[in-house]
């Protein structure tokens, strides 16, 4: 399958697109820094099986410029991983909170997937069976929240209502939508001592994508083992 992963060039999103491409896929890896993308991913096993593309998903721009390539070099796409995020404001009071950098958060987590859907969207609609995962959090969950994390736990609550309204408003074209809480993993974002391994995350999104896993879930908010997140 040709999978685009966004965030690509660090934790989770390299780690999809390293276990994507040793599984058999085609990544298409969208990075907002080429030179740092082909760092990571343009010396290891199966780096043929990466496309490195430009992609910030704040700017409109660069998604047009993105979908136009994938048309291009391979007219359709499988499956989209919204990966990139980011977490600002941690642990800020409502008195202490810096609202642009709110704004800046959904922005990324929010409005990213949804400018990277629109372009995409048609390239998935020639495929037969096809994905997209918006790679949420727990911090999203009501029965989750813990009094902080406004713009963080706002966009990703957002993005889960995304998530679900796309897949009403996609269903029938036999394309998945699941908003998926990775577990806390190792990463720049997650720290040292969380105890996730993004590889064992990759893997899990991928049998989702690969259709390898049963989902009994009433909403699109699951973890990437399959089982329902709560609301
Ligand atoms: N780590 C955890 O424990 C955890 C838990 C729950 C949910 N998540 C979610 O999992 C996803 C991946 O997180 P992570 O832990 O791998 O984070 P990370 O290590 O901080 O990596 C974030 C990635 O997002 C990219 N990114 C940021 N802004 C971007 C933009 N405007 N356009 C394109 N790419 C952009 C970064 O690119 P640059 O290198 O260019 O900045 C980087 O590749 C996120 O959606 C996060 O919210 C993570």
């Amino acid at each position: 399958m040709r999978i685009l992963v966004t965030g690509a060039n660090r934790g989770l999103g390299l780690a999809l697109a390293q276990t994507g491409a040793e599984r058999g896929h085609h990544i298409v890896a969208g990075v907002r820094d080429v030179r740092q993308g082909e760092n990571k991913l343009s010396d290891f096993e199966f780096s043929k099986s990466v496309s490195i593309v430009p992609l910030d998903v704040t700017n409109e721009e660069s998604v047009i410029r993105a979908a136009n390539f994938v048309k291009e070099q391979f007219g359709s796409i499988d499956a989209i991983v919204n990966n990139a995020g980011i977490l600002l404001e941690r642990d800020k009071t409502i008195e202490e909170l810096n609202l642009d950098q709110v704004q800046v958060s959904f922005d990324v987590n929010l409005f990213g997937p949804m400018r990277v859907v629109k372009y995409f969207l048609p390239l998935l609609l020639m495929g037969d069976s096809t994905t997209i995962i918006n790679i949420s959090s727990e911090a999203g969950s009501f029965d989750n929240a813990y009094g902080g994390d406004y713009a963080y736990a706002g966009s990703k609550t957002a993005l889960n209502m995304f998530s679900q309204q796309l897949s009403k408003y996609v269903n029938g074209n036999n394309i998945q939508v699941y908003a998926v809480h990775p577990g806390w993993i190792k990463t720049d974002m997650g720290g040292e001592s969380a105890p996730g391994d993004p590889n064992d995350t990759a893997n899990g999104i991928l049998e989702l994508i690969e259709n390898k896993r049963r989902i009994e879930s009433k909403y699109v908010f699951i973890d990437h083992k399959g089982s329902p997140m709560p609301i």
